[in-house]
Parts: C-alpha cells; structure tokens; sequence
C-alpha cells in the first residue's frame, strides 16, 4: 500500500485523478490537501467509496498546517495539482499565482525533502513554452518562454523542482499536459463554458479572431498520464502530455453547439485577450516511447462524453452559476 498526497483534489483534474484511483487502485490510499478555492467542489469527492481517503482544508504555502499533515501521515508520494489555473484571472490578478503556485509550490517540495518523500510529481502545463507560430510542436527540449503571468508562475514553479533534483537529488518528475475537457471542469474555462452558455441561451465570448489554436485531451487521458509516469517515469524528467486533437477556437464552438442543436448566433466575438497565445501543440513522443502512454479519446467522442455530463449534472454546475460562486462564472469579458 501507498500513500499519496494530492493536492488542489478538489478541483477539475485533482478530482478526476482522485476518482480514477479509488476505481482502480486499492493499493493507493489518497490525502487530499485542497484550500477550496472557488474552483473546488467538496461535493466532487464521495469519502465513503474510498479506502483510506482523507481530507485536510488548508493553502499549500502555509508551512505549519502543510508540515502537519506531513508529522501526521507516512507519506509516500506527493502530486501536486493545486494551483491557481485560469489565464485571465492571472492578467487581473497576478499575486494570488505566485502565493499558491511558486510559493506554495516551493512549500511542498521542502516538507517533501524534509521527510523524504519516495516521488515528488510536479503536474505543469504546455503554456510554460510559450506560443507556437502555424508549425511545430512543443518537446521537452523546447526552452520556456512563458508569457502570461499564470504561465511564469508555473514555469517559475517547475523551476525549483528540477533545482531541488539537481541541488539536494531529491526524486521529482514533471509532467506538462496540454488543454484538458472532461466532467467537473469549471465552467470558466472554455468548453464547459460554452456548453452551459448554450445550453441556458448565454452569448459565448469569442476572443480575437477565433483562430487561436489549443490541443485538447480529455481528462481521463491526462490522468492516466500522470499515473504512468508517477509509477514508472525517471526522476529529474519531464514528460509531455498531448491529445494529438488541435482545434481552432470557433470550431471547436461550433462543433459543442451543432452538437447541442444550438443556433451560431451565440457565438460574440469580443476584445482578444491581453498576451493571447496564438498555438499550442505537443510532441509527447517521449512519454508514447518510454511509458506506452497514448491518448485513448478522440476530441469528437470526448466532446460527446463531456456535453452528456453536463446534461446529466445540471446540479453541479447550476449552483456555481446561480450560488455563491455566480461571479466567479462570470466570463471575463462580462468581468472586464
Ligand atoms: P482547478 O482550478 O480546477 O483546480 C485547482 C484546485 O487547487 C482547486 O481545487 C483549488 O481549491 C486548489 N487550490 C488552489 N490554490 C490552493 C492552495 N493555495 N492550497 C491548496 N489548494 C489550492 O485546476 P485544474 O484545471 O484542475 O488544474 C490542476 C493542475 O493542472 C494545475 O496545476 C494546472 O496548472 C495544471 N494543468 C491544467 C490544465 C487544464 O487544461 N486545466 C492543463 C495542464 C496542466
Ligand atoms: O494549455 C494548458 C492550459 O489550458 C492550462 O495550463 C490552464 O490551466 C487552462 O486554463 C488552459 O488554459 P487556456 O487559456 O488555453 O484555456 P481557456 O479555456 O481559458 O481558453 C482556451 C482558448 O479559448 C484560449 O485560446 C482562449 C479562448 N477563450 C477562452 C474563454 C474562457 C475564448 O475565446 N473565450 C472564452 O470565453
């Protein structure tokens, strides 16, 4: 049996990596460290299917309540999700970034080295290479070039992982995943977004020309990713993670809402975001070669599956847009 320490396990991909876990690995007990930012659900995560699970509320940068955890538990591995994850929150905001994603970060790998953690798994994203023009993909060799504040904080953060390998051979490993869809996504990300505009007749904010390119995979494919090179990746690597699906943004819109049988009309066209990434898209050859990872969704079934749960959870996402968090959904074009 191990024990893994997951943090941010409340939120879109800590949830679904959590959820995978307790379905298919009984030799993994999980401790989930979640802040509950407004991008957490505590309803996400049902305790009583899971063996071993347990639940500590508190922000990964604060060091006695983080070591406690530590003091209190054998901790074998840690994978930390937590993060502050949104773009245009990080262009309003920039502080927030740093407190949880560098600093927070830097907290978690020096409770981990004091009490010699087994693996230490840093879960990045492809926005720390920056923009890619019409051709070309993003390796692991591709030098960071990160250009919005969310994206510096997240390659500042994998920064001091790799520095804790090289200065104290502390045992870490990175992934960096592209745009990830699936259920529990909050719904200010574009997807599921534009799933729930549809569906309750909103315009669906369109940035700049629409022509911006992402790469998308689905959740459960990036979670399995993780595992695999949690298990099996060498420490002082980072791995690719990619869907081999890039899309423009107006068709991936316009394919969410002929799916929906909504009209083309919803979509507005609004100011480009400020440092807007033209492209992204991934090699993630190394993972396919040394781990056998592939993507198992294709961006047209995935879209099924995740339009299929959002019809089905209507609760879940219909108290973040009429609760408390209704501003938080507000899309940044309303919030601008
Ligand atoms: P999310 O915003 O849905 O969830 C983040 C979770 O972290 C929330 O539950 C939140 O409460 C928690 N959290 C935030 N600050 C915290 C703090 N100070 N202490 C403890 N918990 C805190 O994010 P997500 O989309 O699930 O992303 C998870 C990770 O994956 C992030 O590190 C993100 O950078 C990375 N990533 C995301 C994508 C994507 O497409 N969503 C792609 C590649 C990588
Ligand atoms: O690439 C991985 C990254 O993907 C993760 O590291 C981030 O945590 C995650 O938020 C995501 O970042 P993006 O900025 O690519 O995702 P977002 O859903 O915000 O936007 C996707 C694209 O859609 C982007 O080109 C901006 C555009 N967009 C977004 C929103 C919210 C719109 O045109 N309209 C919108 O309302």
């Amino acid at each position: 049996m191990k024990t893994c320490l997951v943090t941010g396990g409340l939120g879109f991909i800590g949830t679904n990596f959590i959820k995978y876990i307790a379905a298919n690995r009984k030799d993994i007990a999980i401790i989930n460290v979640d802040s509950v930012t407004y991008a957490a659900n505590p309803c996400n995560i049902d305790e009583k299917t899971m063996t071993g699970y347990k639940f500590y509320k508190l922000d990964i940068a604060n060091n006695d309540e983080l070591g406690n955890v530590f003091n209190e538990n054998n901790i074998d591995y840690v994978v930390n999700f937590a993060a502050e994850s949104h773009v245009d929150r990080s262009i309003m905001n920039p502080a927030i970034f740093v407190r949880t994603n560098i600093e927070g970060t830097l907290n978690l790998l020096k409770l981990s080295l004091e009490h010699k953690i087994e693996k230490f798994l840093q879960i990045s994203t492809d926005e720390v290479y920056g923009s890619l023009g019409k051709d070309g993909l993003f390796t692991e060799m591709t030098p960071l070039s990160p250009r919005s504040p969310y994206s510096a904080s997240k390659a500042s953060a994998d920064m001091l992982v790799m520095s804790f390998f090289h200065t104290y051979g502390m045992p870490v490993l990175t992934t960096r995943c592209s745009n990830n869809y699936g259920q529990y996504q909050f719904p200010e990300k574009l997807i599921p977004l534009t799933i729930i505009n549809a569906l309750t007749g909103k315009e669906i904010p369109l940035y700049g020309d629409g022509k911006n390119i992402r790469d998308w995979i689905y959740v459960d494919d990036h979670v399995r990713g993780v595992l695999d090179v949690l298990e099996k990746g060498r420490f002082g690597e980072v791995y690719n993670i990619g869907g081999r699906s890039e899309m423009q943004n107006i068709d991936i819109i316009t394919l969410i809402l002929k799916k929906l049988n909504k009209p083309l009309s919803l979509i507005k066209y609004v100011k480009d975001r400020a440092g807007h990434d033209r492209r992204y898209a991934m090699d993630f050859s190394k993972i396919t070669k040394e781990l056998r990872f592939n993507p198992q969704l294709n961006l047209n079934d995935g879209l099924d599956l995740t339009i299929s749960w959002y019809l089905k959870n209507e609760d879940w996402w219909k108290k973040i847009i009429s609760g408390d968090y209704r501003h938080y959904y507000k899309t940044m074009y309303e919030m601008r």
